[in-house]
């Protein structure tokens, strides 16, 4: 009997508990990168941006279908390898989040779009640039930045149009980022009448490349286009330079265009000989780009590199499709989140039909004395 009491009193307690809980509903936004290994900069970077626009949200205060939403940022480390990427996914969907900002790397993304897709969760990366990811034409992918096609491209006619650069040695690292985006440079850039003298493959883990670097150093090649990221774009730089490749341009993809290349560079005069294209415009260029840059070193000190105004971005831009809907359930707000026209820090972001941003810019970028500087 009193048990029964006391069990009737606990239920009444919950109850009260239930209703005052019941103004107020977490809403758990997930956000996958690599945060460990060598591709470490990036991933935090890209986290970063996230959890600044969650605490940003939080602290205006969101209202949805009459409740007040705490936003809950539910980081996972998919290292940029592939299954962690699909088992970070599956994780997130586990955890029921509303939606998800990443993944970086175009090898983790695309699979696992798949994932998210299967279980009805909106993605929006802001830094993963194979054009395979949309693809499928899953109602679940979006990508706030250009993509490769662009930035191959863009590469590729600078290359011959400015630089009126003749011959080109091709290395790529066998991802989906660097394969793919080295392709589109070899097809563009051959189209323009660029001959290809040499093409080479390494991988996301090497930092020795003096050997592909010998074999091109024979073609003479005015340029060498690399597909790949920084832990290898570094290195390749320096090892370069002891080669004696100093006046062998140095094209590469957004993976290159890092403040992080520099450091990695260590010094190598080579650095001066790279020209990388990044998607979007300038800091400086974008709409609300200065004064975000400034917030954002002010919260985390010398860890800008590429993405992070984009991830900042995708928080919100999930967020405001969630507020039109009125929704956050993701089933429903997915079709807001397709019709959106979100002015961001980065640009007013609107999609294609297949979640391809309507529009993208690109921005080549050199380094001078050091210092990553749009062209
Ligand atoms: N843009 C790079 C990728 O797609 C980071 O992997």
């Amino acid at each position: 009997m009193q048990l029964k009491l006391k069990l009737t009193v606990v239920a009444a307690i919950a109850a009260v508990a239930g209703v005052a809980s019941a103004q107020e509903q977490v809403v758990k936004i997930g956000h996958v990168a690599p945060v460990s290994g060598a591709q470490a900069h990036y991933g935090k970077d890209n986290e970063n941006g996230a959890r600044m626009a969650i605490e940003e949200l939080n602290a205006q205060g969101v209202t949805i279908g009459g409740k007040k939403i705490k936003f809950e940022l539910q980081a996972e480390d998919d290292a940029a390898d592939p299954k962690q990427g699909t088992a970070a996914a599956q994780k997130l969907c586990d955890s029921k989040v509303a939606g998800v900002v990443g993944h970086l790397n175009s090898g983790t993304t695309i699979p696992a779009s798949k994932v998210y897709n299967d279980c009805g969760i909106p993605m929006v990366t802001g830094a993963a640039t194979n054009p395979n990811l949309t693809k499928p034409g899953y109602k679940t992918t979006f990508r706030i930045i250009a993509n490769d096609n662009a930035l191959g491209a863009g590469l590729a006619f600078y290359a011959v149009d400015t630089l009126k650069l003749k011959t080109v040695a091709i290395i790529d690292d066998r991802t989906a980022y660097g394969q793919g985006v080295a392709d589109v440079f070899k097809k563009t850039a051959t189209a323009k009448g660029m001959k290809v003298v040499d093409e080479q493959f390494t991988t996301d883990k090497a930092t020795d490349f003096m050997a592909i670097l010998t074999a091109i150093k024979s073609k003479n090649p005015d340029a060498v286009f690399y597909g790949g990221m920084d832990p290898q774009a570094g290195p390749m730089l320096r090892q370069m330079e002891q080669l004696g490749m100093a006046n062998v341009k140095y094209f590469g993809g957004d993976g290159v265009c890092t403040s992080e290349i520099a450091k990695l560079a260590a010094g190598a005069k080579t650095l001066a000989n790279v020209i990388c294209a990044e998607g979007g415009s300038s800091l400086a260029k974008m709409p609300g780009g200065t004064a975000w840059k400034a917030k954002y070193d002010a919260k985390y000190p010398n860890q800008f590199q590429v993405y992070s105004p984009y991830t900042y971005d995708a928080t919100f831009l999930l967020v405001d499709a969630m507020k039109r809907a009125n929704s956050v359930d993701p089933k429903v707000y997915v079709n807001e989140l397709a019709k959106a026209s979100f002015k961001g820090v980065t640009s007013t972001i609107a999609f294609e039909p297949n979640g391809e941003m309507k529009n993208p810019a690109i921005t080549l970028y050199v380094y001078k004395d050091g210092k990553k500087t749009p062209l």
